[in-house]
Order: C-alpha cells, then structure tokens, then sequence
C-alpha cells in the first residue's frame, strides 16, 4: 500500500501514481511480520538481505548486487576532529552511486507493473544508474539532464547504457517538471525520488549503518541533500528497524547543500518548515544543483524528528574537503559527496557537533564520475625521459 505523507491517503499497490489528490507526497507502507534480526546476518551483503523489508517480490527482482557497500573507519579524520568517524562508501555500488539501490526496486516495480519505459531528470547519477538498471530490465529508457551541467563521467554511463539522452535547456528542476509531465501523461514510467518505490531501494543506507554498527544507531548521520529524497530514506529505512525493535535510538539526521543551492538548510536555519525554492541554484557539486526539492516535506519530518540539523558549505569547502578525505583516507569521492565531509568539519568547528560522538558520513558518489574536476584540483603529471636518475632527482625532493 501506498500513503499520502500529508492527509494519510491510501493508494494500491498496482497503481501508477507520483503525488497524492492533495497535492503532496507519497510513501509506501511496509508490513513486516516479527522477524527476529538474526535473520539478516547469513545472507549475502546486497539490499536484497532485508528483503522482507521491500515493497517488491525478492524472487524477480532487476538486480546488479547492489548495497552492502564499504563502512569505512576512519581514524585519521575522527582523531583530528575529536569524533569517531565512520565513512559509508557508495561510490562503490555498481554503476558508482547510491541510486543503483533506488533503481533495483524501482526497475523491478516497473516491470512488475507491465510498463514499457522509465525515465528521469536528473543531475547526473540517476540517469547513469536508470540507464543500465533498465538495459538490465529490458526497458526501454528516457532521460532529461540539464545541459552542460552533468559531469562527463555519469554522461559517459547514461549513453553507453543505452538511454535516450536528452540535454534540456534549464535547470534539473526544470528538466523534472517536464518529464514529471510526460510520466501524468502515461508515456513513460518515472523513476525520480517523487517514486515512494526508489525511496525503499536507498533506505537500505540506513539499516546497513546500525547492522554494521552491531545493531547500535550512531549519534549522527551526515549526508549531501539535492532532491532531498536520501536522507528521507535513510531515515525512513532507520525508523523501520527501531520499529522492529532491532535498535533502540536513531541518529540525528544531519543533512549538507552548497551554499547556493540550499533551501533545506535556509529553512533549518530561519527556524521554519516552510521550504522556499531557489530560483537559481549553483555549485560546483553539481549532483545537488538543485533550487527545488521535491522530498522537501519528508527531509525536514526527518531532521525534525531526529532532532537533527541541516547547513551550507561553500565551493572551496566542498573542493577542499574532496582532497582531505583522498589524501588522508584513500576515499575518492565526487564533489556532492564530499559535501558531507565539509560539513562536518563546519559543524565540529562551531560546536554543533559533540566531541567524542559517533559519526557516520555517507559519501554518495565515486570521484570518477567528475573526472574533470578532480584534475583541474591537480598538479598535471611531470613529464619526464624514461630514465631513474630523471625520476630520482624529483623523488629527493618529495
Ligand atoms: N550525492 C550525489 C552524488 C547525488 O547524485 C545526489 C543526487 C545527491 C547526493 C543528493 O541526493 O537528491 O536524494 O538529496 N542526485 C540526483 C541525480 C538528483 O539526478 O542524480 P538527494
């Protein structure tokens, strides 16, 4: 079953809707039976161990081993900054972001559903992850990204998947609104975060943070928000275990936007729960150029309820804190997912952050999917003859 997060409005499984009558939002409504947590340990390390937890049927379900992804300690950071630091690494999913676990459920509704083609908008790895999910499906595949503003590697996956590519004249939330139209019109099945189904791929993120933690919630979570609908997943899939009585309490939910492309955090910020868009978002991280979050109602429920908190980086920050985790941890990550980094370090710099707190950051995407920006952060190789005595004389100065 399907429910409105605002009026409470039930809808059918089988139905093929996006917003509620009212105009808001939709979840879906898990019904699990008592399942003792013990079930979850012997499985293989996918989404698919907390089957019982997904709103699909496991046995046919589209999927490329997504989830159980590295949960990375990391020492040399949480020293520095007076925490203990654990780093979740969904650059290593399949096609290098946390979407694939979004798209495996929501490929796998599409095709139960008897559709014939999915589509997104997308700043990047939604469309890299639709793409493949969808040649994997069988589907055939849509995707709108604004114009010259997706990194070349998550550009690169969308073609050679075999989407239709699309480069649209606007923002991501312009290239939404459009496919949003196309997908009321019954021509395609869209596969943004507005879909409840792709929420319950990615809440995954959550019930693998307190699995690997022994069944225990961090104090905190931190993570880059765009479109808002991880971090609603994340707490989303944390709620659920509380529920099942698998963890005691939650982590406070702490969600990172660049500057300017902040209309979470604004709101956090002036103290009001009222979300008001960008017109004109901008940032290098361009995953989370986004002015407009369409899970704006369900982020803020799950900073609120957390008791969590929500605030900006700046480019510099972003670009900066990318380096540090590369340099200090071996985690490549791209922009947006760095993001989380930089605000940690902010919010331990201005108290908001406890010493000695349990912190885990989730860093969303692979630092291959911006090659361009990674370079450009780098000194150019040095070009040498093949010979050691050349190659000595540089190596005795490092
Ligand atoms: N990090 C990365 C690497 C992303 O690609 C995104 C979103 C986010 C964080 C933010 O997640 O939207 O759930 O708040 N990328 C989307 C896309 C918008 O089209 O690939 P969110």
């Amino acid at each position: 079953m399907i429910r409105c997060i605002s009026c409470g409005a039930e809808y059918d499984d089988d139905e093929i809707i996006y917003t509620c009558e009212c105009g808001s939002i939709l979840e879906v409504v898990t019904e699990v039976d008592n399942i003792p947590k013990e079930t979850f340990d012997n499985r293989r390390d996918n989404i698919w161990k907390y089957k019982e937890f997904l709103p699909v049927n496991a046995e046919n379900r589209i999927s490329l081993d997504e989830g159980g992804t590295p949960f990375c300690k990391c020492d040399k950071i949480g020293e520095e900054l007076g925490i203990e630091l654990f780093v979740k690494v969904e650059g290593s999913n399949p096609t290098g972001s946390f979407k694939d676990r979004g798209m495996s459920v929501g490929t796998t509704k599409a095709v139960d559903l008897g559709v014939n083609m999915v589509g997104c908008a997308s700043t990047g790895n939604t469309s890299a992850s639709l793409s493949a999910y969808a040649a994997r499906a069988g589907l055939k595949c849509a995707v709108l990204l604004p114009a010259g503003k997706v990194a070349l590697g998550k550009l690169a996956q969308a073609m050679f998947h075999g989407a239709k590519v699309f480069g649209v004249d606007g923002n991501f939330d312009d290239a939404l609104e459009t496919i949003t139209e196309l997908a009321l019109n019954g021509e395609l099945y869209l596969l943004n975060s507005i879909n409840p189904y792709r929420l319950e791929g990615q809440k995954t993120i959550g019930m693998e943070v307190v699995h690997d933690l022994g069944w225990k919630s961090p104090d905190r979570i931190v993570l880059p928000v765009g479109n808002a609908g991880n971090i609603s997943a994340i707490w989303k899939g944390i709620t659920e275990f509380q529920d099942a009585g698998y963890i005691k309490d939650t982590p406070m939910m702490t969600g990172i936007q660049a500057v300017n492309s902040a209309p979470i955090a604004n709101a956090v910020k002036a103290g009001t729960d009222e979300v008001t868009p960008v017109e004109n978002p901008e940032t290098i991280a361009t995953a989370i150029r986004i002015g407009a979050p369409v899970s704006s109602v369900k982020a803020m429920r799950a900073i609120k309820e957390s008791n969590g908190t929500a605030d900006t980086v700046t480019d510099d920050e972003i670009l900066d804190a990318q380096k540090y985790l590369a340099r200090t941890e071996g985690i490549g990550v791209e922009p947006a997912s760095a993001a989380s980094i930089a605000g940690l370090r902010k919010l331990v710099e201005n108290g908001e952050i406890d010493q000695g707190e349990r912190v885990v950051c989730i860093v969303t995407g692979h630092v291959l999917k911006d090659p361009n920006v990674a370079i450009e952060a780098c000194e150019e190789p040095t070009q040498v003859a093949s010979d050691p005595n050349e190659i000595r004389k540089v190596l005795q100065t490092m």
